[in-house]
């Protein structure tokens, strides 16, 4: 492009090779047309497999969510985290700005996850849960809670809460005296995992990223 004489910095055309431009202070152009230097915002979803640590690095090199998005191009970065043993919806993106808001917890987005726990969890734990129970001296924010089945020795539950604290659903169950032996995210917001297939992702659009954040959230 360069050879053509397309590309102009600040309006002259450049004629030398490997000329070093500042996008920030000077206007780049190629047929007129600027060159924008804001990498593209890129935004997936995975669903995170067990086994998967949601960091960029791993001293004990377990593996990383980045790895399951390596065919990406753009660098992206996990939105908040999900343990090494759940599963389920995660959010990946370049977009720091998106990522702070997502995270911040006056947006109160609510994440939906599917628990089995251990042991028949009875009415009066489940109104515990879904009030709120004590955390390392601070109250939960009220959750909504459902059984969705149950068998001799296990309870599938469905959870929605709205923080992210450090292993929260597990923690909350534990608290009540059940151990949580399966976990999965749902959705996130209104952004449900649907049949994404365990270590795949997809691509969100626009419509996407406002689901993450409708208030109307409806998981049957
Ligand atoms: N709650 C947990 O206990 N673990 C997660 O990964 C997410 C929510």
């Amino acid at each position: 492009m360069i050879r053509a004489g397309r590309v102009r910095v600040d309006g002259l055309v450049v004629t030398a090779m490997g000329v070093k431009v500042d996008p920030r202070r000077q206007r780049l152009t190629v047929d007129g047309k600027p060159v924008s230097h804001a990498a593209k915002k890129i935004y997936v979803l995975i669903n995170k497999p067990r086994g998967f640590i949601t960091t960029m690095k791993d001293p004990q090199g377990r593996p990383l969510v980045s790895e399951l998005v390596g065919d990406v191009k753009e660098r992206l970065f996990p939105v908040g985290r999900l343990d090494l043993d759940t599963e389920g919806a995660l959010l990946m993106t370049n977009d720091g700005a998106l990522a702070q808001r997502v995270i911040h917890p006056s947006f109160e987005i609510k994440k939906t996850y599917l628990a089995v726990v251990n042991g028949r969890v009875g009415r009066r734990k489940i109104e515990a849960l879904r009030k709120g129970i004590d955390l390392d001296g601070r109250q939960t924010w009220p959750a909504e809670i459902e059984i969705t089945g149950t068998d001799d020795n296990s309870t599938t539950l469905r959870i929605v809460i709205h923080e992210g604290r450090k292993r929260q659903v597990r923690r909350m169950f534990a608290a009540v005296g059940h151990k949580v032996t399966y976990l999965k995210r749902l959705a996130y917001g209104g952004l449900r995992l649907g049949n994404l297939r365990t270590g795949k992702y997809r691509f969100l659009n626009k419509k996407d990223l406002q689901r993450i954040f409708s208030k109307n959230i409806l998981y049957k």
